[in-house]
Formats: C-alpha cells, structure tokens, sequence
C-alpha cells in the first residue's frame, strides 16, 4: 500500500526539468527531451505523481492505442522507491487505460531489470514474447526487451 495523500496530475512541458533530472538519475540510457516534448505534443497520458507535500517522486508515460494502452516509461525517483509507489501508479494507469477503453495494457522491460520484471509479475502481467536489441547497452551493444501485457477493463482477470 503506498502512503497516504498522493495523488497525480498531467505532465506539462514546464514540468521537464524537474522529469529529466529524475530520469538522468535512474536510467544509464535516459529518455531525452525530446522524446518527452514528442510524446507531450503526440497527446500521450503523461502523469506526474507527487506526495502529500506536492515533492515529486515519479511519473508515467503511456500510449493510447485502439483498445489498448502501451506503457513507455514508469518511473519513481530513487528515494521513493521500494514504498509501493509503482503498483500505485500501475493501478491509476488500468483505471485510466480501463476508463480510455483500453483492453489490455502492454509494456517491454529490459531482460536484466529484475526489480521492474517481479513488480509487473506480482502485478499480473505475463511475458509473451521478447525484442531482440531494443535496447541500448553498454559498450555501444543492444539489450533484449521482454514484452508483458495485462487483461485490463471490463475484459480484465482478478488480478492476485
Ligand atoms: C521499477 C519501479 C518503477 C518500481 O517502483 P517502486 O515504487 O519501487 O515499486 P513498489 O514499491 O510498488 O514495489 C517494489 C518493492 O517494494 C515493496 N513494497 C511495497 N510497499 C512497501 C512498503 N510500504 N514498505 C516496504 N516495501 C514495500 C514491494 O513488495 C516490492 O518488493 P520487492 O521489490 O522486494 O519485491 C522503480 O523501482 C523504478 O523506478 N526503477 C527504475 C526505473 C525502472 O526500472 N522502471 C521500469 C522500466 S520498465
């Protein structure tokens, strides 16, 4: 259960640097500007997650498709981890991709993020399948991606 008095609002182009210095420190391979003003403008659900005190600790970007919604980054601030944060954040998003229409929530996950992975697991999403070099890694090499996906709306599961 995360901590009381959250809450969310949407992203806003004022509101990139403080994303960006959140995701230089979490990533090795950050998004850029760029691909965040691209998905601001592209009309992306881009919610920003704050605390009780308004101090920021996490965001999410995702994809709206024809009945599907496609999770392109989630991310909470270092500090904030490890609090239930992010099943909190993954549970406004199904309520917002459910109320959107959506049927089913899909994302990919860098094979060696473990921590993301359990969480999505936990969380009921299964892997159905793997992006081979998706990813940027190290010494100019590319990493797989595992693509999950998650039965959401009036189609949806019990989730455990
Ligand atoms: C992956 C990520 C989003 C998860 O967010 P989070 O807020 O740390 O996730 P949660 O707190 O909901 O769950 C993580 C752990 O905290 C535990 N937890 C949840 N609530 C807790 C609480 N109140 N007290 C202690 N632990 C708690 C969970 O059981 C889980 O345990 P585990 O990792 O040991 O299995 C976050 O770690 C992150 O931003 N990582 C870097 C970026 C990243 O990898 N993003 C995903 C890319 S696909």
């Amino acid at each position: 259960m995360a901590e009381g008095g959250v809450r969310s609002e949407p992203v806003v182009l004022a509101d990139l640097d403080m994303l960006l210095a959140i995701e230089t420190a979490v990533y090795p391979f950050p998004w850029s500007r760029g691909n965040f003003v691209d998905s601001l403008h592209a009309g992306y659900l881009a919610r920003k997650h704050l605390d009780a005190a308004g101090r920021w600790f996490g965001y999410c970007i995702a994809m709206p498709g024809v009945q599907e919604l496609h999770l392109l980054n989630l991310t909470v601030a270092p500090e904030h981890q490890h609090r239930g944060h992010g099943r909190a954040m993954l549970d406004e998003l199904v309520r917002r991709g459910a109320a959107l229409g959506a049927q089913r929530l899909w994302l990919e996950v860098r094979v060696s993020n473990e921590r993301a992975q359990a969480l999505y697991r936990r969380y009921g999403f299964r892997e159905v399948g793997q992006r081979r070099g998706y990813y940027p890694a190290g010494a100019a090499g590319r990493e797989n991606a595992i693509v999950m996906s998650l039965p959401i709306g009036a189609h949806a599961e019990p989730q455990p």
